[in-house]
């Protein structure tokens, strides 16, 4: 059985000297959590994986409370992608009585997840940098699945001197293209079809970008038309953006990223694509 901590002072005894890598998660885990545990299994001699599910990134008290629950499940499945440690900590040992601080990141948390979710990017800035601080990990492993996250993260690990390598990894899709998310269960059958088309419009934006079109207002057009053909399917945002400042572009250039955001039902799904131009 693997083993579960609770404690802040249990990792550091079981983590010892040893290359170690953490991955962050909010428990519910799929596919997508455990490729990046077993990439953290085979580049490191020890991993952690958090299961925390932080209240300070939820805007909404109802989303927080209906989040999913179940560090059984989760426990066996961190230990079948080859991890050592759970580290599921109460909300207590994270943010015990008395504290104060909270971390923001301005620049890339300000536009898209930044503006739909307010103080969303706050709350996941300050419990990164509280689980960096805690484990010390050699790495530690975020899926480009939730783009702009990531840079935050790596804005926040930069800016703040934080231990370790933060490692990017590559989203893990389904049959159809759509991103592994926790959120997937809750589409019906025929939204989780319709849903497909999110990851149409990003692939077609990417294939009209790497056969020379860069010009930004003719590739959202191409991908606007995929997702108007989802009847239900509600876009929020399809952007062009710098891949480090998240600022839109109008001509796309090396490291730019497609962000999407729509609205399914009562769902709410993001994904993104690298474009990169011919030759570029
Ligand atoms: O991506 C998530 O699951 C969360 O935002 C993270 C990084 C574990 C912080 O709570």
């Amino acid at each position: 059985m693997i083993p579960v901590a609770t404690q802040r002072q249990d990792l550091l005894a079981a983590l010892g000297g040893e290359a170690s890598g953490l991955v962050p998660t909010m428990g519910a885990l799929h596919e997508g959590h455990l490729a990046l545990i077993r990439r953290a299994a085979a580049e490191n001699d020890r991993v952690v994986v958090s299961v925390f599910v932080n209240p300070a990134q939820f805007d909404d008290p109802a989303d927080l409370a209906r989040y999913p629950r179940d560090l059984e499940r989760d426990a066996a499945l961190v230990a079948e992608a080859g991890a050592d440690l759970v580290f599921a900590p109460a909300v207590e040992a994270i943010y015990p009585s008395g504290f104060a601080t909270r971390v923001e990141v301005a620049g890339p948390s300000n536009r898209w997840e930044g503006v739909a979710r307010p103080g969303h990017f706050g709350g996941v800035a300050t419990v990164v940098a509280i689980l960096l601080n805690l484990v010390r990990p050699t790495r530690a492993y975020f899926g480009e699945k939730d783009y702009q996250q990531l840079v935050v993260v790596r804005r926040l690990h930069a800016d703040l001197a934080l231990p370790g390598e933060i490692v990017g990894c590559p989203t893990v899709r389904d049959h159809d293209g759509l991103a592994l998310s926790s959120r997937n269960a809750r589409l019906s059958p025929d939204e989780r079809h319709q849903a497909s088309a999110v990851p149409r419009a990003l692939s077609r934006m990417a294939d009209l970008t790497a056969s020379g079109q860069i010009d930004v207002e003719r590739l959202i057009a191409a991908g606007s038309r995929e997702l108007a053909a989802a009847p239900d399917l509600v876009p929020e945002y399809l952007a062009v953006v710098d891949g480090e400042t998240l600022e839109p572009l109008t001509v796309v250039r090396p490291g730019a990223r497609a962000l999407v955001a729509v609205r399914i039902g009562t769902v709410r799904l993001i994904d993104n694509v690298a474009l990169s131009a011919a030759g570029a």
